[in-house]
Parts: structure tokens; C-alpha cells; sequence
């Protein structure tokens, strides 16, 4: 369909054509220096020792619930309103994902105090989402995980960028996990980064990317090894040379794109305003941290038909979308008793996503606030 206004926008300029094509000239595809060099880029800008480049966030989440040792019996405590692969990858390590609240109707982020209710004895740690890129309040769980020897996965995937108290997300857990899918801040098209701090993490994080294996086969073509051992059962996570050389060039664009989000976010802030049945989530975000602005959720006030306005706008060129469906409400994860969610209940039905990129224009967001302004009006007439 040709959108007006896309729900997000790729960005990918001739400095990224050009080092894709320098990659390919190189005739080494996989597991080489562009890697090598992204993750150290990666891991001086998170702040962090360690970070590893896999295919995706949904491996470095479940690299990072196994590394850190979830497994049958466990639990995991992580929410409902997020991407499923956030729960995925804790089932895939044979531990139990235990859904726990929204923080409020302002704030989607994981609620620390319905993380302490949902501790068992079972529990051996905690998924939290940066969600649209607002860091979570992670002074409260740190506290509540360091108290309880939980360990804290941070899930990054809308988060590259985002500082807590002047820490980067993806280095205050144990374990940050990013995507760069191509609707994310800094984009390979498929990719993700694993970071951390801990030495004794990082060294299984390594292995278990390429089969558990001591050497990769750059090792060996080097001359510096002929074989290998396998250490551990591992996985084939790992990604290639030209989404390495994507990154880098993404990396160095971030700050000043997740700058230009922050722009259109005050934007939409002061063109929603007159707009009293749309209220900005995160509009009162007040916690010490500088968010990325993955997205753009609002809520609508109850009673508004969140699917005619979906398919308004549609027709006005407007894409939109839901961040999300509370993973806990999907079939696959039907057969396990309701978690006890009641602020999610609430708004789950009343969650909509505008469109947000950094190339998007003033223009757009008052087109999109005009379009809005209508779809209230055609109500009232039609009433
Ligand atoms: C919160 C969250 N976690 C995990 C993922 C999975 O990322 P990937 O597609 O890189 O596996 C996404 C992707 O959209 C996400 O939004």
C-alpha cells in the first residue's frame, strides 16, 4: 500500500551501500573484522566489556536466559505487553514466563511492585522492556532482583541509545539484548547484539553464538588453528559481515536520529494536545533517564472505536499499528491460567501506534492530529 505516512521508514543512505560493497569485495562474508569491530564499537557505546553480534534479539534473549542458567522448573518474570519473543525465548529454555503488570496507564514499563508479588521461590529472573524506548525504573528492580540473587535481562530491542541516570540500557542488568530488525533505531535489516559486564557471562554468550565451538572458522583460515573443541551446546546465532558493516555505519548515525525522534515526540506532544481523547503515553515520563523513542503508543479514551480509527486513518494513508497485543492473550499461551494483569486489562483494548521516523515531517504530524480531528467529528455526525 502507498502510505502517506508509513508507520516507520527505513534509512539507508549510499555510507551504508558503500560499506556493504567493500564487505562483499572482501570475499570474507562471516564472522570477521566488521564484526569484530562492531562489537567492540557496540560494546564502548553501551558502556559494557563485552557484546556479541547474533542474528537477531530474539537469539540474544534466549542466549541470555541459558547463559544465565534459566531452565525447566524455573521462572521468569517479565510482561505481557511487550513483543512475544520476550516470553519465547525464556519457554525455549524450558522455564516458565510469569506475566506481571504495566507500571500505569502513563507508563507501559514493567511494574516493579507486581514484580515483587510474582516472586515464588521458583523465580530465577527478570525480562524487562525498555518499552518505546523509555527506560524502565531500574533502581527499583536491580534493588528488588540484587535482594532476591534474580538475575535482570534487559530486553533493549526498542532501547539503543536510551540512558538510565546516565548509564546506557543494555548495561545495567546482567545481560542487555538488542535487535536492529529493519523498523528499529539502528537497523541491519535482521540482526541483534548481546552485552555484558560480567566476564564469566560473556565467555558462555561466546560459545554458545557458533555451537559451543573454541575457534571460528576465521581462526582457522588465519593459520591460527586447525581444530576445535566443542565446550557446551551451543547455537548457530551468529550474523554476517554485511550486517556488521551496516551496524557500524547505523551506530554512528543513532544519536543524532534518535535526536530527531525526540523532536517529533514533542511535536506530537503539542499537536495532540487539543486532542482530549488521545492522551501520549509516557506524555508524563518523568524519570532521570533519556529515552530513544522507538515508537509512538497513545491511548484513546475508553468507549473510542479503536478499530474505526485504525481503518480511518488507513484510508486517510495513515499507518498504524498495536504494541502491542498482550503476549499472555495469544492462542499459544491460552492453556496457562490468566496472569493477574488488572492496570494491562484496562487498556489493552485502548492502545494505538502513530506513526513515528526520523525523517518524518512537522507537516506529517499535523496532517496525522487533522486526521484525528475528523475522525471525532465523523462520530459526533454520525451519532
Ligand atoms: C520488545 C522486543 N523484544 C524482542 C524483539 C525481537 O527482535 P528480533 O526481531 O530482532 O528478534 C522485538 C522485535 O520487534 C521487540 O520489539
Amino acid at each position: 500500500m502507498d502510505w502517506k505516512v508509513p508507520l516507520f521508514d527505513t534509512d539507508i543512505g549510499s555510507d551504508e551501500i558503500d560499506a556493504v560493497t567493500r564487505v562483499l569485495r572482501s570475499g570474507w562474508l562471516t564472522m570477521g573484522e566488521e564484526t569484530k569491530a562492531f562489537e567492540r564499537e557496540f560494546a564502548s557505546y553501551v558502556g559494557v566489556k563485552h557484546a556479541y553480534f547474533v542474528s537477531n534479539c530474539t537469539a540474544a534473549l534466549h542466549m541470555a536466559h541459558h547463559a544465565l542458567g534459566a531452565g525447566v522448573g524455573d521462572e521468569v518474570i517479565c510482561p505481557s505487553m511487550t513483543f512475544v519473543a520476550t516470553a519465547n525465548s525464556i519457554i525455549h529454555t524450558g522455564a516458565t514466563p510469569v506475566f506481571a503488570d504495566v507500571t500505569g496507564e502513563g507508563d507501559f514499563n514493567i511494574s516493579p511492585e507486581d514484580i515483587l508479588k510474582k516472586i515464588t521461590p521458583r523465580t530465577k529472573g527478570v525480562a524487562v522492556v525498555h518499552y518505546a524506548g523509555y527506560p524502565c525504573d531500574m533502581d527499583a528492580i536491580l534493588r528488588i532482583a540484587r535482594e532476591r540473587g534474580l538475575y535482570v535481562v534487559e530486553d533493549c530491542a526498542h532501547s539503543p541509545g536510551a540512558s538510565y541516570k546516565g548509564r546506557m540500557t543494555g548495561s545495567l542488568g546482567d545481560i542487555g539484548c538488542f535487535s536492529f530488525f529493519s523498523n528499529k533505531n539502528l537497523s541491519t535489516g535482521e540482526g541483534g547484539m548481546v552485552t555484558t559486564d560480567r566476564d564469566d557471562v560473556a565467555e558462555k554468550l561466546r560459545l554458545i553464538r557458533s555451537h559451543g565451538m573454541t575457534t571460528v572458522t576465521l581462526d582457522r583460515h588465519k593459520g591460527h588453528a586447525f581444530t576445535y573443541d566443542v565446550l557446551e551446546y551451543g547455537f548457530n546465532y551468529r550474523s554476517t559481515e554485511m550486517n556488521a558493516a551496516l551496524g557500524r555505519v547505523q551506530l554512528g548515525k543513532l544519536e543524532a536520529k534518535n535526536k530527531k525522534r525526540a523532536g517529533l515526540v514533542s511535536t506530537y506532544a503539542d499537536k495532540l494536545r487539543k486532542i482530549k481523547w488521545v492522551r501520549p503515553v509516557f506524555g508524563d515520563y518523568s524519570r532521570e533517564a533519556a529515552p530513544s523513542y522507538h515508537i509512538y503508543p497513545v491511548l484513546l479514551e475508553k468507549g473510542v472505536d479503536r478499530e474505526a480509527l485504525m481503518v480511518f486513518l488507513k484510508e486517510k494513508g495513515v499507518q498504524t499499528s498495536i504494541h502491542y497485543r498482550p503476549v499472555h492473550t495469544f492462542t499459544a499461551f491460552s492453556g496457562k491460567a490468566k496472569p493477574s494483569v488488572p492496570v494491562l486489562d484496562g487498556l489493552m483494548d485502548r492502545v494505538v501506534t502513530l506513526p513515528l521516523y526520523p525523517a518524518m515531517t512537522e507537516e506529517q504530524i499535523e496532517y496525522i492530529a487533522g486526521c484525528l480531528s475528523a475522525f471525532a467529528l465523523s462520530r459526533e455526525q454520525d451519532a
